[in-house]
């Protein structure tokens, strides 16, 4: 290919794809290139423009590690999670929805009976997370596991404290024959996504926040049903309506209910004010 041009270039690129052997791979770089060459050619990148973009991803990519991944991050603020999550996962009408799983899931998380505490020594407000996991049809599902994490009251996940060895807010929950699942903890708060890289300084420069709102994050899954990781997002919550990652989906808004000190619904006695909130999960067979 010699004389290259603004006209022919998408066309001679595309044609290299021509000995690829993998048809998936073939299809998917060839719609990035197109797409690529569509969006210098709509916005008639300049070369500074363009040295800038390589230097932010060039960043982005020197920002991540064994505990940070910033390219993930990058995906989730520019809504490329969700999109790919939506894409992966309808639902049947009545299922519970999926959300993105965000970077502070660590596997492993202790086996808890019900109404155990995950908080620990986590600072906040106590709240009390119960309900269902069901089939679509409403049955109860027995054995169906939820592995939930959350930040504690004043907006860190475990890992995010320094050190980050003591794991809190975690713990997993392993229904009986009624579907029940329940467990005390503390009530999530909004926080903001890490601001401190390259992605931090790109959402600034589109005058965006960096916040979520308050959730609990889970992982319900079954034999049998597939896997849903989602979130319990806390009614009332300021950036409800605009989650820095577009993960909030109305069917998963939950009311945390506010409760003076007494009887509470693990069986004991609450000394403090604590809130509780109700969620049944609905799981879709594999
Ligand atoms: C989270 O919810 O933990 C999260 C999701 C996306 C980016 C950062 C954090
Ligand atoms: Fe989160």
């Amino acid at each position: 290919m010699r004389n290259a041009n603004e006209a022919n270039l998408t066309e001679a690129v595309l044609a290299k794809l021509e000995g690829a052997a993998d048809p998936r791979f073939k299809q998917i770089m060839s719609s990035l290139i197109r797409h690529l060459h569509a969006f210098i050619r709509e916005t008639e990148l300049t070369e500074k423009e363009w040295i800038t973009g390589i230097q932010f991803l060039t960043a982005t990519g020197q920002k991540c590690d064994a505990r940070r991944q910033e390219f993930i991050l990058l995906s989730d603020t520019l809504g490329v999670s969700m999109l790919v999550d939506a894409i992966n996962h309808r639902k049947p009408g009545g299922a519970t929805e999926t959300t993105v799983l965000g970077p502070f899931y660590v596997s492993g998380a202790k086996d808890m009976p019900m109404w155990a505490d995950i908080a620990g020594n986590a600072p906040g407000e106590p709240a009390y997370v119960s309900g269902r996991v069901l089939d679509v049809n409403g049955k109860p599902i027995a054995g169906a596991v939820l592995d939930v994490w959350q930040t504690d009251g004043e907006g860190f996940y475990d890992v995010q404290r320094p050190g980050g060895k003591e794991h809190y807010a975690r713990g997993r929950f392993t229904t009986g024959a009624d579907g029940r699942y329940g467990f005390r903890t503390i009530k999530p708060v909004s926080y903001p996504v890490p601001t401190d890289g390259p992605v931090g300084k790109m959402l600034l420069g589109m005058g965006r926040h960096p916040y979520r709102p308050a959730h609990v994050h889970v992982i319900a899954t079954a034999p049998g049903y597939d896997r849903v990781a989602t979130h319990l997002f806390v009614e009332g919550d300021e950036y409800l309506d605009s989650d820095a990652v577009f993960g909030v989906k109305h069917s998963l808004v939950v009311e945390f209910k506010d409760h003076p000190a007494g009887p509470a619904p693990d069986g004991k006695k609450s000394t403090v004010p604590f809130y509780t909130a109700e969620f049944d999960f609905r799981l879709v067979r594999s």
